[in-house]
C-alpha cells in the first residue's frame, strides 16, 4: 500500500532511469568495440553521459512544484471546516499562490459557497474518483484568480458505498490528485463530517491536516477518535501524514467559556494551535449565501482579516519547516 507514496514513485523512476541509461551505454560500447573504433574518451563519455542525464532528471524533480495537500478534518459538523477551506484557499490565491479547492463533502457546501449549483454541475469529483475521468475535465475556475475548484455533487454520497468494493479504495483521491499536483502550490481538501471512506481518501491524499475546532461546549469531544484515525492512517496507509495544527473558530471573546476552550485546545495540541483565531462573525456566515468568499463579500471585516492572517501563517509555517505535532 505504502508503495504508492509519491517519493517512492520518484525513487522507482530514478532507479529505472539509471538502469536504462547504463544498459543503452553498454550496448553502444559493445558495438563500438566491435568496430574497433573507440578511444578512451568514448568510454568515459558514454559512462558520464547517463550520470549527467540522471542528475538533470533528478534536479528537475526538485524543481517541479508539487502542491502541498492539506485536509481540513473534523468529524463533527458545523465547526467551520468548509468556511475555513473556502477562505484559506481564497487568501492563499490572493497571496499569489495557485490553489485548488477539492470539495470532498457530498453536501457540496464548498462548491455552493463559491457560487456553483451542484445540482446543475455536469461533472464532479465523483467522475474522477469513481469513473476514472481525468481531473482536468472537472476542474472549474472561481472568481479569484489562481483559485480552482473540483466541485462535489450528490453522486458523491453513494461513492462512500461504491468505494467499499473498489481496488485501492483508500487511494482513489490520491491517484486523482497525483495527475494535477504539479499545477498548484496548494491543494485544500474540505472533508465531510464523518470518518468514513471519503475522509480516509482525503487523509491518504494529504501531506498535512488542519483541525478546525469550534470554541463552544464539547469542543474536544470526538478529538481522540479523530487522532486515533490519523494514527491508523499514518501506520497503515500514509506514513508522512502530519498535523499542521488546530484552528480555533467562531470565537466570541465576551464568552468566558470560549476563553476556557482556547486554553484546553492549547493544552491538547501544545505548540500546534494557530495564532490566528477566527471570530464569530455574521459576515462570515452570510458570505456563502451570496456564493462568495469573505474576500469577495466583505474584505474589510474582522472575519476577512482573521482568514488573511491564517493564510499567512500557513505560508510561513511551510517556510519554517518546523517539527510537526505527532500523535
Ligand atoms: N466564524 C464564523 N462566524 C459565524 N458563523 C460561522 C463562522 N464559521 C462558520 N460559520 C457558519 O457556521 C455554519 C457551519 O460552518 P461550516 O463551515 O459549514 O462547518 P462544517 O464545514 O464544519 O460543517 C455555517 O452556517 C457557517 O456559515
Ligand atoms: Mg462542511
Amino acid at each position: 500500500m505504502v508503495g504508492l507514496e509519491p517519493t517512492n514513485l520518484a525513487v522507482h523512476d530514478f532507479e529505472s532511469c539509471v538502469f536504462a541509461n547504463f544498459t543503452t551505454s553498454a550496448r553502444v560500447l559493445r558495438n563500438l568495440e566491435l568496430s574497433k573504433n573507440c578511444s578512451i574518451i568514448h568510454y568515459i563519455g558514454l559512462f558520464v553521459c547517463p550520470i549527467f542525464v540522471v542528475w538533470v532528471r533528478k534536479a528537475n524533480n526538485y524543481l517541479l512544484i508539487m502542491a502541498k495537500i492539506i485536509s481540513l478534518v473534523n468529524q463533527k459538523g458545523g465547526v467551520g471546516k468548509t468556511t475555513s477551506a473556502i477562505n484559506l484557499a481564497t487568501y492563499l490565491a490572493a497571496a499569489g499562490k495557485f490553489v485548488l479547492l477539492v470539495d470532498l463533502d457530498p453536501q457540496g457546501n464548498a462548491s455552493s459557497g463559491l457560487g456553483f449549483d451542484i445540482r446543475t454541475i455536469d461533472k464532479s469529483l465523483y467522475h474522477s474518483m469513481i469513473l476514472g475521468e481525468h481531473p482536468s475535465k472537472i476542474i472549474m475556475r472561481t472568481e479569484t484568480l489562481g483559485h480552482d475548484l473540483i466541485p462535489s455533487s450528490q453522486d458523491l454520497a453513494g461513492a462512500g458505498i461504491e468505494l467499499v468494493h473498489m481496488d485501492n479504495r483508500e487511494f482513489r483521491l490520491y491517484n486523482v490528485l497525483r495527475e494535477i499536483r504539479t499545477n498548484y502550490d496548494y491543494i485544500i481538501i474540505d472533508s465531510p463530517p464523518s470518518l468514513g471512506l471519503l475522509t480516509i481518501n482525503g487523509l491518504v491524499a494529504s501531506d498535512e491536516i488542519i483541525i478546525p475546532v469550534q470554541t463552544e461546549y464539547f469542543a474536544l469531544e470526538g478529538l481522540s477518535q479523530l487522532l486515533n484515525t490519523i494514527t491508523l492512517v499514518r501506520e497503515n496507509l500514509q506514513p508522512n501524514l502530519k498535523i499542521m495544527g488546530a484552528l480555533l473558530t467562531m470565537y466570541d471573546k465576551r464568552n468566558r467559556l470560549a476563553r476556557q476552550v482556547v486554553k484546553e485546545v492549547q493544552d491538547h495540541f501544545p505548540g500546534h494551535v494557530f495564532d490566528s483565531i477566527i471570530p464569530r462573525s455574521v459576515r462570515l456566515a452570510e458570505a456563502p449565501g451570496f456564493g462568495k468568499s469573505i474576500l469577495g463579500f466583505d474584505a474589510f471585516s474582522r472575519g476577512a482579516r482573521s482568514y488573511k492572517n491564517f493564510a499567512k501563517e500557513v505560508i510561513n509555517l511551510e517556510k519554517k519547516d518546523t517539527k510537526k505535532f505527532s500523535v
